[in-house]
Formats: C-alpha cells, sequence, structure tokens
C-alpha cells in the first residue's frame, strides 16, 4: 500500500512537470508571437518604397527626399518612420488638411504608405536627429 502510494505521488509530479514545461512552452511561443507581430508593426519594404517614391513622390520631395521643388515643400529624408505612417493616413482622412498632398495620398494603400515610410526614414537626412 505504501508503496503504492509511493508511485502515485511520483506520478503525480511526473504529470505536474510536464503540465509546467507546456506552460512555460505555451509562454514562450506567445512572447516570440506577441515579439514577431510587434516588430513587424512598421515593417514597410523600402525597396517597394523606393519603385512608388522615384514614380510618384520625386517629382515634388527630390529624388533622394532631401531636394524638394519648392523651399515650401517638406524634406522627408530620415523623417521618423511611424511619423510618415501617420501624416500620410492623415492626409488621407483629411485630419490634415492640403490639397496637393491629399490627392497623393489617396492614391496610395496602406502597404504603399508603410513601404514609403520605411524608405524615406531610411534615408540619409538630419530630419528626425536634430531636434
Ligand atoms: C505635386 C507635388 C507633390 C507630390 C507628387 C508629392 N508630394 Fe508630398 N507634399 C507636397 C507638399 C506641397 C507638401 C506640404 C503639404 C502641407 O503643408 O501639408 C507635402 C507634404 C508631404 C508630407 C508631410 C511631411 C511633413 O514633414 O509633415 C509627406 C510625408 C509627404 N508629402 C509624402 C509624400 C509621398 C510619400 C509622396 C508620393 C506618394 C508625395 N508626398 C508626393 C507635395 C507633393
Amino acid at each position: 500500500m505504501a508503496r503504492c502510494l509511493w508511485r502515485s505521488d511520483a506520478g503525480i509530479e511526473v504529470f505536474q512537470e510536464i503540465q509546467m514545461n507546456r506552460m512555460l512552452a505555451q509562454t514562450l511561443a506567445a512572447v516570440v508571437l506577441t515579439a514577431g507581430a510587434l516588430g513587424s508593426a512598421l515593417a514597410g519594404d523600402a525597396s517597394k518604397g523606393k519603385e512608388k517614391a522615384d514614380q510618384v513622390c520625386a517629382a515634388c520631395h527630390g529624388k533622394d527626399g532631401n531636394t524638394p521643388i519648392d523651399p515650401s515643400y517638406p524634406k522627408l529624408a530620415g523623417q521618423h518612420e511611424d511619423y510618415l505612417v501617420r501624416v500620410l493616413r492623415d492626409y488621407q482622412s483629411d485630419a490634415r488638411k492640403n490639397a496637393i498632398m491629399a490627392a497623393q495620398a489617396k492614391a496610395l494603400s496602406r502597404a504603399d504608405i508603410d513601404n514609403l515610410a520605411a524608405y524615406y526614414a531610411g534615408l540619409p537626412g538630419k530630419l528626425s536627429h536634430n531636434r
């Protein structure tokens, strides 16, 4: 009888250990998935962004994002990526009003915006480090 009890105790211990490992594995998997999701939250494709920028945006903002055709047109190179995403969506929704940029932004998809933001944020420029 005593032997029997000992056996079942050991069984419970093993069972608990398996449960713990399972929980640990699930927690780890959740952490990895969350990290992946966060990492891709601002994961535009800069090379696709460059294609679009060269076709469309360069005409006004300059080929390098630093040499706009008019001094009143903003430089984009080196601007914060999250700022660029935000402002392009604001032009789309007219939360920021500008006739020229509204027309530009409304022609863009969500992915276009992410890609363009990744591209311009990665160009050498003084905007995001000069404050
Ligand atoms: C016809 C000229 C023109 C084209 C083409 C154009 N822009 Fe603009 N862009 C402007 C002007 C003018 C402004 C300033 C508008 C304002 O004052 O809100 C501006 C502002 C911006 C801003 C805000 C910058 C800041 O510092 O707040 C972003 C971002 C931007 N443009 C991105 C783009 C992208 C991306 C494209 C290509 C899809 C593009 N623009 C194409 C003229 C243009």
